[in-house]
């Protein structure tokens, strides 16, 4: 058994304070004062054990709650990827997913909206397995393609080399982006460099991954204001993360100024799906 410093010198303080006490209550009531001592201490000892007890409870409590939480966030992780999986059937094992790279409920999330709208043209910021995951959904619709747009030359390199170990180079390109100052709406932002991005046709999907939120607050804030003229009224934008405070400010700038319609998915990191809203029928 393991007693901190801290315990042992409340143990040693109590223990010589209660001898104190009691050496007290003997001169001044005699041996019934000795009795009354012990009952008193005994009192004591049960309360704080008692208290003890009880935040040990709550604590296991706490615990208890918080293995539940990552059990049902891992099993529906484990559940998206093996639709995933099952849908995609890829020919190589795919890249890591979570952490910095996207979980397997967003990417079962574009996997659907690919395969339900057949788009044209999907551009995405911050590139990586959720590129690797619309290629593959675009190969199997036999039509698009995905434009990404990386800041880091090295995972720019890294996606577009696992994209042709999947063959997928033909349908999924990745774009140097250097971050650069950007002005939206008077203001500068450090976003990323789309001068060698060519697409001539409008934006079917626009999926929002990047760039990291550590670039600058509201990092991803350029995306819809810099993409906005090139999208049409079916165009959809999904955008990860939006569970952080930064991206829900962003969704809220992007929903009053570009008249956007967002509608939250309950994934691991959130995700939020954001249409044109519909005019008023008179
Ligand atoms: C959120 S990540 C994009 C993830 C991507 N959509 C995916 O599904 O894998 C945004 C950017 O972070 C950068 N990034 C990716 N992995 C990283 C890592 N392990 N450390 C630092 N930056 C990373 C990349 O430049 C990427 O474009």
């Amino acid at each position: 058994m393991r007693i901190s410093r801290r315990a042992a010198t409340t143990i040693i303080g109590v223990t010589l304070a209660s001898l104190a006490v009691s050496m007290i209550f003997w001169r001044v009531l005699g041996e019934a004062g000795i009795v009354i001592a012990l009952a008193i201490f005994t009192g004591a000892i049960l309360l704080a054990l008692a208290w003890v007890h009880g935040r040990l409870l709550a604590q296991q409590a706490r615990h208890h709650h918080a293995l539940l939480e990552k059990t049902n966030t891992d099993y529906r992780q484990i559940e998206a990827l093996s639709s995933l999986l099952w849908t995609l059937t890829p020919d190589l094992p795919l890249p890591r997913m979570r952490g910095w790279a996207a979980s397997p409920d967003f990417l079962k999330e574009l996997a659907e909206i690919i395969l339900a709208t057949r788009p044209g043209l999907v551009v995405e910021t911050g590139s990586g397995v959720s590129t690797v995951v619309a290629g593959y959904c675009l190969r199997r619709l036999g039509r698009g393609r995905i434009v990404s747009l990386d800041h880091d030359p090295k995972l720019a390199a890294a996606t577009r080399a696992t994209l042709s170990l999947h063959d997928l180079h033909e349908v999924a390109t990745v774009v140097d982006a250097p971050l650069t100052n950007v002005t939206v709406g008077g203001t500068a932002w450090r976003w990323y460099d789309t001068s060698s991005l060519k697409i001539d046709e409008p934006i079917d999907i626009l999926v929002i991954d990047g760039p990291p939120g550590t670039t600058q607050a509201l990092a991803r804030y350029p995306a819809v204001p810099v993409f906005h003229g090139r999208m049409h009224d079916g165009s959809i934008i999904l955008a990860d993360d939006a569970k952080r405070e930064d991206e829900r400010q962003i969704l809220s700038m992007w929903e009053k100024e570009f008249g956007l319609e967002p509608d939250f998915i309950d994934t691991e990191t959130g995700a939020c799906i954001l249409r044109r809203r519909k005019p008023a029928s008179p």
